[in-house]
């Protein structure tokens, strides 16, 4: 099986972890839209969802799944979305896409985090993905020297606008040995909004696509 088949088989496994009748999360990136198609398939099961990104959003709403805001819609029963790298601890790398503040919000806000991957993306240590941060403009250059003095190689995502109207920093040449730690002390950062590591708030469940079928992994 290719990546791709691999995103797909975890994605549509995920649907066992809907629970009928509520709101639910929904991710974002590759994986995720492969969760999105599927849930098309049950949508008059679910009451609605919420979506970490105008992406997944617009992908939704064009399967006629309902999309509410979270302040409406409260707490959720699931979040399930993707990652750059999962460790056996559950702990996470995500941003690749950008969208990791509305995924640590929505994430926050479930009772249960399934996180879908292919076997790729699994790592012992965290930190050969460049861990994605979301900075307010202004602190920029501010916020890449304290990110030096972490060890750190941060590079500007060129081009690109965050749903928050953000920008991303790319942080290179983190070895990141204790992840809860890092973000927290990331976290503390005057002018970073969100750190891409989620370790304080990991994955709950993992599914893994392997070659041999999906694997199902829990937070030991
Ligand atoms: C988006 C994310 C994605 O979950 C992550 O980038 C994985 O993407 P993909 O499923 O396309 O491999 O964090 O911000």
């Amino acid at each position: 099986m290719n990546q791709d088949e691999l995103k797909k088989q975890v994605a549509e496994a995920a649907i066992e972890y809907v629970e009928t009748g509520t709101v639910i999360g929904v991710g974002t990136g590759s994986t995720a839209n492969y969760f999105i198609d599927a849930l098309a398939r049950i949508k008059g099961r679910i009451e609605g969802t919420v979506a970490s990104s105008v992406a997944s959003a617009d992908r939704l709403k064009s399967h006629g799944i309902a999309v509410m805001d979270l302040n409406q819609a409260g707490q959720l029963s699931v979040y399930v979305d993707g990652a750059d790298e999962v460790d056996d601890y559950l702990h996470l790398i995500k941003g690749g896409g950008g969208a990791l503040t509305r995924e640590k919000i929505v994430a926050g806000a479930s009772d249960k985090f399934v996180c879908i991957c292919d076997e790729s993306k699994l790592v012992k240590v965290l930190g050969t993905f460049p861990l994605p941060i979301e900075v307010i403009p202004m602190a920029q250059s501010y916020v890449a020297r304290e990110l030096v003095k972490f060890g750190g190689r941060p590079e500007l995502r060129q081009g690109f606008t965050t749903d928050n109207g953000n920008i991303i920093l790319d942080v290179r040449d983190l070895e990141i040995l204790e992840p809860g730690k890092l973000e927290s002390e990331l976290n503390n950062i005057p002018g970073i909004v969100t750190v891409g590591i989620f370790a304080n708030r990991p994955a709950d469940v993992l599914l893994l696509g392997t070659g041999k079928g999906v694997e199902t992994r829990s937070a030991p």
